[in-house]
């Protein structure tokens, strides 16, 4: 199949551009580079062996999704341009509305003008919310989100649906297709050390911070909380290596090419895992100290957090291979490769 990736340059669009040229599939990479750098395009032409054809533009210019549209047919995007911070999206709703929600609005028109239908979205565990059950299953409930980042997920999962709905109603002959993706806790990176995670600034998310914390970057790591109910205390999460999570998106597009409708599918391992199980695995599968100490409780957290993936095996055919090992190992072996990251 011919794919449009946007956000191709960034974290999980790179790896899934990877794993789609590996599956044989033709790749355009659309990317505005505010959180990812171009460098990662002669990284993946090294992976790959393959030069991935790239557009810098914004999915907010209409004028210049029209030109990419225009020059050539995709039979799906996989739709991963997004603001990403859940605290900036705190400071700055607007900017996250507007990208997020306003920026995929005008992809969607300029797709459905050109025929093409089908459509691989980046959503989120967010969206459930306080869960009604762990593991979350895609028939709970979505929830309340505690910051705007996952609503704009949330209401882009109901607009795609709306969409399908309305073609439904209308008799649309060609109704619209959407894989609705709920990522867990994606980190990793690609083991040849080439393509990984590169957060500006101090990271808010655990792996880069402990990642940084390894490097000599940052002198020590902050757990938040050691009180919650949980085993040792301290929270847990669905960590997902980001190939599997990227190969998650290869046996999505086969459903996109058997089915229509609106689908909906966890992406996790299934396996719950606490931030000291992260630190003692890192420490002793690289060889690495890495210092810590407890603070409080980070606000809006949770204390456990996991998925029931199954859905995605029995219909997709997907599970996830890769353990915490091989997490920690691939992370660490970006970070210590690439320092400043693309720099
Ligand atoms: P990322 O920031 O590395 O990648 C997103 C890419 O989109 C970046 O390269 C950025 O430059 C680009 N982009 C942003 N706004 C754009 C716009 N208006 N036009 C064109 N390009 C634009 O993030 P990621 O971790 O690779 O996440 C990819 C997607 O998955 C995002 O939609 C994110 O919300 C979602 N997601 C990520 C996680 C996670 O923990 N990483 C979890 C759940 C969902
Ligand atoms: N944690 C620390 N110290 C840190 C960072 C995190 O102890 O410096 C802890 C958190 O308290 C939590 C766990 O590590 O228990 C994971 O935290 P992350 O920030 O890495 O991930 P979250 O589960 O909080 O959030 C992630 C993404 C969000 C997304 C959410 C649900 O960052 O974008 O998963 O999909 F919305």
């Amino acid at each position: 199949m011919n794919i449009l990736v946007t956000g191709g340059a960034g974290f999980i669009g790179s790896h899934t551009i990877v794993e789609l040229i590996a599956a044989g599939h033709g790749v355009t990479a659309l990317d505005n580079l505010c959180n990812s750098s171009r460098k990662v395009l002669g990284r993946i032409e090294r992976i790959t062996g393959r030069s991935v054809p790239f557009r810098e533009a914004d999915i907010r210019d209409r004028e210049a999704l029209e030109k990419v549209f225009s020059s050539e047919h995709f039979d799906c995007c996989i739709h991963f341009a997004g603001l990403k911070a859940v605290g900036e999206s705190v400071k700055k709703p607007w900017e996250y509305y507007e990208n997020n929600v306003g920026g995929t609005l005008v992809l969607l028109d300029v797709m459905r003008r050109h025929g093409c239908k089908n459509i691989i979205f980046s959503s989120t565990a967010t969206v459930y919310g306080e869960p009604e059950k762990i593991p979350v299953t895609e028939d709970c409930r979505k929830g309340i989100c505690a910051h705007p980042y996952g609503r704009t997920k949330s209401m882009l999962e109901d607009i795609l649906s709306d969409l399908y709905r309305a073609d439904i109603e209308n008799g649309d002959p060609r109704p619209w297709n959407a894989v609705l993706l709920r990522y867990f806790n994606p980190i990793g990176a690609h083991p040849s050390g080439l393509i990984g995670e590169a957060p500006g600034g101090i990271p808010n998310n655990l792996m880069p911070y402990i990642t940084q914390v390894a490097v000599g970057k940052l002198e020590k790591l902050h757990v938040f909380g050691n009180d919650y109910d949980t085993p040792d205390g301290t929270g847990v999460r669905d960590y997902i290596h980001v190939v599997d999570l990227a190969k998650g998106h290869v046996k999505a597009l086969r459903a996109t090419e058997e089915r229509s409708g609106v689908s909906v599918y966890n992406l996790g391992t299934g396996r719950g895992c606490s931030v000291m199980e992260i630190i003692k695995t890192f420490e002793k599968v690289n060889g690495v100290s890495i210092p810590y100490v407890i603070d409080p409780r980070r606000p809006g957290d949770l204390a456990e957090y996991y998925s029931d993936p199954s859905k995605a095996l029995r219909e997709l055919g997907w599970r996830a291979e890769l353990g915490i090992e091989e997490m920690c190992r691939d992370s660490w072996n970006w970070q210590k490769n690439n320092p400043d990251g693309y720099e």
